[in-house]
C-alpha cells in the first residue's frame, strides 16, 4: 500500500543541505590555495574563506543539534534490518562528530600557527585565543589535515548509501531529506 513519506524537520532538511553545501566549499577553498603564490592577496583571500566557511559549520552545528535533538528521525519504509540501521546510526554520528571537531581544530590550528582571522570584507583581526606555538600548530595542522582527508572517503560512503537506498533498495530514506 502507498504510504505517504514521513520527512526530516524542515529546519533539519534545510540545514543538512545548507552544510552540505558548505562542506563542498570549504575543501576546495584550502585545497586550491596552491593556485596563488604564498603572500598574494587572492591567497589570503582563499584562506579567509575556508576560515570563515568553516566557522559558519560550527555556528549551525549548534543550531542543528538542538533540531535533531528535539525532532528526531522520521522511520524509513520498508524499515532496515539492524544490521544496516545500525552501521548507519554510526556513520551519521561520525558524520555530527565531524561537523563539530573539524571547525575547532581549524581554529585551534590557525592560532597555534599565528595566522590572523579577519571579519569578512574588513581589515578587523579577530583577537587569538592562543599564542603562537609551531610545534603544536604542526600537530594540529596534520591532524585537522589527516581527518579532513580520511572524510572525503566517509562524506563519499555517506552519498553512495543515499543512492543506493534511493535506486536500489528504493526505499525513502532519501526522499525523507529532500
Ligand atoms: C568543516 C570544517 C573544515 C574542514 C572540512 C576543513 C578541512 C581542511 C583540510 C582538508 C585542510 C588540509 C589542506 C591541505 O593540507 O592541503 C585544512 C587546513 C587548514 N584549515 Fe581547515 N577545515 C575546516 C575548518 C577550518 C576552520 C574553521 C579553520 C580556522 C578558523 C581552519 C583552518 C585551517 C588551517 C589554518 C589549515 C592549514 C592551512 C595551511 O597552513 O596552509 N579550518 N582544513
Ligand atoms: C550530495 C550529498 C549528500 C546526500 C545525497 C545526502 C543524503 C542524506 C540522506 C538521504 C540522509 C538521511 C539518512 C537517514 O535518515 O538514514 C542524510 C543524513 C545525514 N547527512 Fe547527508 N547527504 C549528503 C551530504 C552530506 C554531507 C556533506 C554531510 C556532512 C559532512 C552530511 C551529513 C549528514 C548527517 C549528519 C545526517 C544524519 C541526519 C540525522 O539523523 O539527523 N550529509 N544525508
Amino acid at each position: 500500500m502507498f504510504e505517504k513519506v514521513r520527512r526530516y524537520s524542515i529546519g533539519l532538511r534545510r540545514l543538512h543541505w545548507l552544510m552540505a553545501m558548505l562542506i563542498l566549499l570549504v575543501y576546495p577553498a584550502i585545497e586550491q590555495r596552491g593556485l596563488f603564490q604564498r603572500g598574494t592577496p587572492e591567497r589570503a583571500a582563499m584562506m579567509q574563506t575556508h576560515f570563515w566557511l568553516g566557522l559558519s559549520v560550527l555556528f549551525f552545528i549548534a543550531w542543528r543539534v538542538a533540531a535533531r535533538l528535539r525532532n528526531g528521525t522520521p522511520p524509513i519504509h520498508p524499515a532496515l534490518p539492524i544490521w544496516q540501521a545500525l552501521p548507519a546510526g554510526l556513520l551519521h554520528l561520525l558524520l555530527y562528530a565531524f561537523l563539530i571537531v573539524m571547525p575547532i581544530l581549524g581554529l585551534l590550528t590557525a592560532w597555534t600557527d599565528g595566522k590572523t582571522l579577519y571579519l569578512p570584507f574588513s581589515h578587523i583581526a579577530l583577537p587569538a585565543l592562543m599564542a603562537p606555538d609551531p610545534a603544536l600548530a604542526e600537530r594540529l595542522e596534520s591532524l585537522h589535515g589527516g581527518i579532513g582527508e580520511f572524510f572525503y572517503w566517509v562524506i563519499g560512503l555517506h552519498v553512495l548509501a543515499a543512492l543506493y537506498h534511493h535506486f536500489i533498495r528504493r526505499d525513502d530514506t532519501l526522499r525523507r531529506m529532500m
